[in-house]
């Protein structure tokens, strides 16, 4: 069986947790052999530097550095858990991916696209996504929702603006590689977010 490489994107908030469980079983279903990972993390290398960037007491951590962790994370998960599982047959579906540095630190940190993009080729040997499902919904909805849910993090701690420059950001990539990136709204019931997945998996199963 052909491996395929998952990624999904979008802001703190959106729902994709809820989802990945609902789109591993439909893809489980259909035969495949899946994985389900997350960004930053899915190695203990790489939770152990999740752990430093979204320490809330590491205030005064410099944007580029912020953005060398996130790729020094990424290289090992894909080395370690990304890369063979694909070359095993499976299906990854990856909670975030290199989107989130170009949205987050190239938009959000304002350090540009073209830097995160290298850093990220280098960190990932250039691996690309089959698909990414993008979550669409505003920042105004899923800050309140962040806000009453739970602890937040040192980016969720963000103001509203960095949220919409990210947001923003992820609305210009989604327009730019619109053969890769596949927009759902996410401001819809999880029930029909859920037959929109599985209508854009369907595809890329077939094709
Ligand atoms: P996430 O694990 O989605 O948060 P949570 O555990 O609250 O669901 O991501 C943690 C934060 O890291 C999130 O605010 C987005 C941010 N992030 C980046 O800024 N750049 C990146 O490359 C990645 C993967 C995440």
């Amino acid at each position: 069986m052909k491996g395929f490489f998952i990624t999904i994107e979008g802001l703190d908030g959106a729902g994709k947790t809820t989802q990945i469980k609902f789109l591993k079983e439909y893809i489980e279903r259909r035969g495949y052999d899946v994985v389900v990972t997350r960004e930053p993390g899915g190695t203990p290398i790489s939770e152990k530097i999740r752990n430093i960037i979204l320490d809330k007491e590491n205030s005064e951590m410099c944007p580029k550095a912020e953005a060398l962790l996130y790729a020094a994370s990424r290289a090992q998960h894909t080395t370690e858990v990304i890369h063979p599982a694909i070359k095993a047959g499976k299906v990854v579906i990856c909670d975030r991916f290199v989107d989130s540095s170009l949205v987050y630190q190239g938009a959000g940190r304002s350090l540009g696209l073209e830097a995160i993009k290298n850093i990220n080729d280098f960190a990932t040997n250039h691996i690309e996504p089959n698909l990414t499902i993008f979550f669409d919904i505003s920042p105004e909805i899923t800050v309140e929702r962040i806000r009453e849910s739970k602890e937040i993090d040192r980016l969720e701690q963000e103001e509203i603006a960095f949220h919409y420059s990210v947001y923003n950001e992820y609305k210009n990539l989604a327009n730019k590689y619109s053969n890769r990136i596949k927009v759902v709204n996410a401001n819809n019931s999880i029930d029909n977010i859920k037959n929109d997945i599985e209508i854009v998996i369907n595809k890329l199963l077939e094709a």
